[in-house]
């Protein structure tokens, strides 16, 4: 049976370049940027450090490291997707000391302890098996060092809309039909303690859009799309509650905040593995 949610198998998708567009697009809107930014001075990363990002995509967030942990430092990227990795490979080319392998997040072929820092961002959403995912990452990062995991919580989405059930019937409906676990986000935190990481830490952000952002509109639009393809509204229904948000932003009204949870975990410095 195909994966409901599409990032599960992204290159088995007919959309894949825009899926792959849309990534990127979400990277550069200016509020996403400083999100990941405030997440990554949170985890922290340092300079001189050897860090992992499972999930890497596009290699937004390794562009985003290269710079921190600076020449003398290594990043390394891993994503299920040969598609993406692909495009990774070009945008990360001459952007620092970037490397990418292809591998599941649950079998990533380093060896033991030799990462300072492991990250997952915007990642553990998908995965099928996310404990397995996060004891894998806690096995390649070393005693004393961090496990960071950030995810978006589709139970804590704000938007305004003049019809709330309509919104609530899509928003909710569709994070449902798509992802195990929408509320991914909160359940963070406790997913690195199982994996037997200590003294966590949480960090609660928001994305906010107050003009209706490129990656926001198509975002609405994928929700849209899906409601009708999960047969939770028809199409006309869809197109009408989109146009809804058209007449939100020309009167300045609109408001979309998306809730990210940031958690991040130490490896024990006694740790067996
Ligand atoms: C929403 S994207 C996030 C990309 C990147 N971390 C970012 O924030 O821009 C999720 C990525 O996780 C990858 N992915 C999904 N399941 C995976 C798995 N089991 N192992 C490795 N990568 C996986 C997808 O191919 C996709 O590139």
């Amino acid at each position: 049976m195909p994966e409901r949610d599409p990032w599960r198998s992204l290159d088995a998708q007919p959309n894949v370049r825009a899926m792959i567009a849309g990534l990127e697009a979400r990277g550069a809107t200016p509020a996403q940027v400083r999100l990941r930014a405030r997440f990554l001075r949170f985890v922290p990363v340092r300079r001189g450090e050897r860090v992992l990002e499972i999930g890497c995509g596009t290699g937004v967030v390794l562009r985003d490291l290269a710079p921190l942990v600076g020449p003398r430092g290594a990043v390394v990227g891993v994503d299920a997707s040969r598609t993406i990795l692909a495009t990774a490979r070009r945008l990360c080319k001459d952007r620092g000391p970037i490397t990418l392998r292809h591998a599941d997040a649950t079998r990533v072929p380093f060896a033991a302890g030799g990462f300072d820092t492991t990250l997952a961002i915007t990642v553990i959403l998908h995965v099928a098996d996310p404990l397995a995912a996060v004891r894998e990452m806690a096995r390649v990062t070393r005693p004393g060092g961090r496990v960071g995991l950030q995810d978006q919580d589709f139970g804590m989405l704000g938007v305004t809309h003049p019809d709330r059930e309509l919104t609530d019937n899509i928003l909710g409906g569709v994070a449902r039909h798509l992802y195990e676990e929408p509320h991914s986000g909160r359940r963070l935190p406790g997913l690195l303690r199982e994996a037997g990481l200590e003294r966590v830490r949480v960090l609660t952000d928001f994305f906010q859009d107050t003009t209706l952002e490129p990656w926001t509109k198509t975002f609405l639009e994928r929700r849209a799309e899906s409601a009708v393809r999960f047969d939770l509204v028809d199409a006309p229904t869809a197109q009408k509650w989109l146009d809804g948000f058209t007449a939100l932003v020309a009167a300045g009204s609109f408001v979309f905040t998306m809730t990210y949870f940031g958690a991040v975990g130490v490896k024990p410095r006694a740790a067996a593995r």
